[in-house]
């Protein structure tokens, strides 16, 4: 037996960074993303003499490895399974590039849920995948669903917390273009960093207190779909994570010379009168947000400028969805 699921990774509007409860992976502050079509994994999951991970056509072991089987473990247990868990063979594939700073993480775990679940017939449903995919990846949770989706902070010593979704795709035809400012792997993964900024920076308790209320403008102008108003609140909400990032000890410099060059532009095409604004994960690259009708306008200035190797756009998309298999 084969089961086979896509999803596609997630941009937050109103970031996590920080857990309140390291083991548990809950979100100290509550986040918004909208998820991007365009961009997919594609995971199958099919019996096997014995377990294995195979991303983008190359073997895993260790973490990736035991990251995957986790949440094979786990569906298990939620289905009430006691015996052993039929072996898998798992085949991961993304259609876009990791370098290209989109938590592929996200994906790679929602379109996992998805495929195992069908696989060893847990039939779960989403809220609980969301809840089990977010254990491993917060933002991987909030692929699970299409469009635009929240994702709650927890109290320390929650289980049971999933994403859930606040609008479809449809409700507003933004567009997201990513420019590339490295090919290189980002230097310190989300997970530490967060976890370096929670244990060191003392602009760490700034950032939770603040979150909440970005979040909650952020959410009100998706709603609203008023992009005047989404500006303010989707720029501070990354300024204010990378602030506290910034301050950690060492350090967390995500960002490069070029990353600076395109906020500056992105601010100067908001002068001129383009509606435009910035967000930044925890990398170099530099996430634009734009209604439809601007794309080509704001990518061909974001394209021509020194250092940006390339751009990639994408427009709300889907969540993670079964795609066949035998
Ligand atoms: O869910 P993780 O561990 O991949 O962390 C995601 C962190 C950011 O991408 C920086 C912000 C976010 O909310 O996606």
């Amino acid at each position: 037996m084969k089961r086979v699921a896509v999803a596609h990774p997630n941009i937050a509007l109103a970031k996590y960074w920080g857990k309140r409860d390291r083991g548990r992976n809950i979100p100290a502050v509550p986040s918004l993303s909208v998820t991007l079509a365009g961009m997919t994994t594609t995971t199958s999951v099919e019996d096997a003499d014995a377990d294995s991970f195979t991303l983008n056509g190359v073997l895993s072991s260790a973490r990736p490895l035991e990251r995957v089987l986790a949440m094979l473990d786990v569906l298990w247990r939620e289905a009430g399974q006691t015996g052993q868990r039929p072996h898998v063979s798992v085949m991961s594939r993304n259609d876009f590039p990791t370098a290209a700073g989109l938590a592929s993480s996200a994906s790679a775990f929602a379109a996992l849920a998805v495929a195992a679940d069908a696989f060893l017939e847990t039939n779960l449903g989403l809220a609980r995948l969301s809840c089990i995919a977010r254990r491993l990846s917060a933002s991987a949770g909030r692929s699970l669903y299409g469009g635009f989706v929240e994702l709650s902070a927890g109290d320390s010593g929650t289980l049971e917390l999933a994403a859930s979704p606040l609008a479809a795709a449809s409700h507003w035809d933004l567009r997201v273009i990513v420019a590339v400012t490295t090919e290189a792997q980002k230097e310190v993964g989300s997970t530490e960093g967060m976890n370096r900024t929670t244990a060191t920076s003392p602009l760490y308790e700034a950032w939770v207190n603040a979150a909440p209320g970005i979040f909650a403008r952020v959410r009100e102008a998706v709603l609203e779909r008023d992009f005047g108003a989404l500006v303010g609140p989707v720029e501070q909400s990354a300024l204010t994570m990378h602030a506290c990032a910034l301050a950690a000890d060492p350090g967390l410099v995500y960002w490069n010379g070029t990353t600076v060059e395109v906020l500056r532009a992105v601010r100067e095409l908001r002068r001129e009168g383009l509606p435009v604004c910035f967000t930044i994960d925890a990398g170099p690259h530099v996430k634009i947000l734009t209604p439809a009708v601007h794309e080509t306008a704001v990518s061909d200035v974001i394209a021509s400028l020194p250092g940006v190797l390339r751009t990639i756009a994408a427009c709300p998309g889907e969540g993670a969805r079964l795609v066949g298999g035998a």
